[in-house]
């Protein structure tokens, strides 16, 4: 039997995070530049329940059975075994690369996920479709975040623009104008679930405002929508630079976001937003064909340290 490789995209959130976990609208969509790819080989001579897990960036080169349930790799493959009611793996390596950034608002835990889930599940004789995989992803990404939307796994699952809301099936969304995008990485590592874990503890201090920032995200994000699917590019960049300015008083940007988001502006950006968790990792910049270049390379010259420039359009 030949190896079964599955792959994952990464994910910008294009408005919306963190009111998201509150119940309010996001929008998020697949990059395809960057991706998460798992790839299972099995081995006959092996004895069953022989799993080798190799997944040299995060530095595990481990059997499954020396692995708890803590460490997420391991997590996933026993959850898909439990959903398919498989009792014990055939001897195989699985081994996983990703080109996505790690903790930089890019949804790299969740696309580790549904590669592994995806292939293993094929692996098993049993693929399963998107709406499963991505459940199945939720459940590790509450390992990785603790209070997870499923924004993360949902539209990596779904590999689609999606308009999301927290425990409600996701909508697809129709792009009528190619978006263009600059991401540009901060370089800084900030995980997701510290900053989650911050805005929690400062809602719980006001409540009041804090839900107050959290609906007009919402309502932004409601706009984006309409812009979206009318087209309408120049008001999608007025939204952002909004969506910004609230991810601010929420306290997760940081000097290095608001001085590229600042660059990416001045160098003709229609908008600009962090993306994510934020404290660090990417922003987005709303661009178009002609002005990427110069967009990216101000970017550049400002201190990112990488700039993706990347099209959302209709699946
Ligand atoms: O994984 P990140 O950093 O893109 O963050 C996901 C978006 C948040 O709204 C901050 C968290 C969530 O679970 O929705």
């Amino acid at each position: 039997m030949p190896a079964i490789n599955a792959s994952a995209p990464g994910k910008v959130i294009l408005f919306g995070e963190h009111a998201v976990v509150y119940g309010q609208p996001a929008i998020a969509a697949p990059i395809r530049e960057v991706k998460a790819k798992a790839s299972i080989t099995p081995d006959p001579k092996g004895e069953v329940g022989a799993v080798h897990i190799l997944a040299q960036a995060v530095g595990i080169d481990a059997l499954l059975v020396d692995l708890d349930d803590s460490q997420p790799l391991a997590a996933t493959l026993r959850q898909v075994c439990a959903h398919l009611g498989v009792k014990s793996l055939p001897a195989c390596t699985l081994k996983i690369t990703s080109t996505i950034p790690v903790a930089a608002g890019l949804g790299s835990g969740a696309a580790v996920s549904v590669a592994v889930i995806r292939a293993l599940a094929s692996f098993l004789g049993q693929p399963l479709p998107d709406e499963e995989v991505s459940q199945l992803a939720y459940e590790i990404e509450k390992l990785h975040h603790g209070t997870p939307s499923g924004i993360d796994n949902a539209v990596i699952a779904y590999a689609q623009p999606i308009y999301f809301i927290k425990d409600r099936p996701c909508e697809k969304l129709h792009v009528k104008k190619t978006l263009t995008l600059a991401i540009a990485d901060t370089g800084i590592s900030s995980p997701t679930k510290q900053a989650v874990g911050d805005v929690r503890k400062a809602r719980q201090a006001d409540k009041k405002q804090y839900d107050a920032y959290f609906e007009s995200i919402g309502s932004l994000a409601d706009s984006a929508r309409q812009a979206i699917e009318a087209g309408n590019i120049e008001q999608l960049g007025v939204l952002m630079d909004a969506n910004h300015g609230l991810l601010r008083k929420i306290g997760v940007s940081c000097p290095a976001l608001d001085t590229l988001v600042t660059t990416a502006r001045q160098a003709g950006a229609f908008g600009a937003k962090l993306s994510g968790g934020g404290r660090g990792g990417n922003l987005i910049a709303l661009v178009n064909d002609e002005r990427a270049d110069a967009v990216a390379r101000a970017l550049i010259a400002a201190g990112a340290v990488r700039v993706i420039v990347t099209d959302i359009r209709k699946a």
